[in-house]
């Protein structure tokens, strides 16, 4: 038993019912920098909270061991040296006939886990820019070869982003919305620019190959192993409720959620933006239009959610 107490691989202390120190471990000696003559008879808190931030919570959590509690946490505490250390910290009363004799408290140094932790979480946000970086390069580029999607991939994926926030998504959700947002077009790319940016009505032949863009899309975005499921979304942007939508005239439940939200915010856009042959629309004009469809084309909760960031007029497209 005292061998396992003394050449345990973790700081070990054991301190009385006043929480002074009675025995520590050799690991508690390294990892803390007191020595055995040091600590004894030291409060512990004293020892290696007092002057932190952390003391109060350290007495906190004494207070609650002493009145029988196991304490888990993952707290701060001070070497001898002063240095602040990331710590996992396990107190446990000792409690024999209902009588409390002390506190047996295990700390386990973490300062290279969270590191760890840390550099993954800058590595994880520094994935994200890059993705980001790159679907809006990917977007921009579409809109360089035509100007009459100029700025709409943009504008969508701002007002999509806004009514994903409204509905609470989740915010993977949200992500996963801006960014098929920002490419949801780029099937565009194959269709010649004069009939992307005709003036007229096109021609029923014209309207076909428009109609493959979301295939297009697609099969350009399947190529890349996005954390979300962007291609798809962006196949099923012009499907609608009742299945009169297209590529493949999907009903309802087999619509993808998140691409109900575009749909309504690509409606909307298109609506109230300028375009070659005609003026954008105010935004009432707009809400008519998603209202009428309601149920029909587009997702009842995601109309409600448009069409009351522009009554509450906390939405605009302008930067
Ligand atoms: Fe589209």
């Amino acid at each position: 038993m005292g061998y396992l107490f003394h050449n345990n691989p973790e700081a070990i202390v054991l301190t009385d019912q006043n929480n002074h120190v009675i025995e520590v471990n050799e690991s508690f000696c390294r990892t803390f920098g007191y020595s055995k003559d040091e600590s004894v008879g030291k409060h512990i808190d004293e020892l290696v909270a007092i002057g932190t931030h952390f003391y109060e919570e350290a007495t906190d959590m004494s207070l609650r061991v002493s009145s029988g509690s196991m304490v888990d946490v993952e707290s701060m505490r001070r070497k001898k040296d002063g240095t602040l250390f990331e710590v996992a910290i396990t107190a446990v009363p000792i409690i024999y006939k209902d009588k409390f004799y002390g506190i047996y408290t295990i700390y386990r140094d973490i300062s290279d886990k969270k590191r760890a932790e840390r550099k993954i979480r800058e590595y994880v946000d520094y994935l994200k820019r890059v993705w980001i970086q790159t679907i809006s390069a990917l977007g921009s580029a579409l809109e360089k070869r035509d100007l009459f999607t100029a700025g709409h991939q943009r504008r969508v994926a701002k007002l999509a982003r806004a009514i994903a926030t409204r509905l609470n998504l989740a915010e993977e959700d949200v992500e996963a919305i801006y960014m098929a947002s920002l490419v949801h077009d780029i099937g565009k790319i194959k269709i010649p620019a004069e009939i992307l940016s005709k003036p007229a009505s096109l021609m029923p032949e014209e309207y076909m190959l428009v109609k493959t863009h979301p295939k297009v899309g697609f099969d350009i975005l399947s190529e890349i192993e996005f954390p979300w499921p962007i291609a798809e979304i962006v196949y099923q942007h012009h499907e609608r409720l009742d299945g009169s939508g297209y590529p493949r005239g999907l009903r309802g439940e087999e619509i993808h959620r998140l691409a109900r939200v575009i749909a309504v915010a690509d409606v909307v856009e298109a609506i109230m933006s300028d375009r070659p042959y005609r003026k954008g629309r105010p935004a009432e004009v707009a809400m008519q239009e998603i209202k009428a469809l309601k149920g029909k084309h587009f997702d009842p909760d995601v109309v409600e959610a448009c069409v009351s960031l522009f009554e509450l007029d906390v939405f605009t497209f302008d930067d």
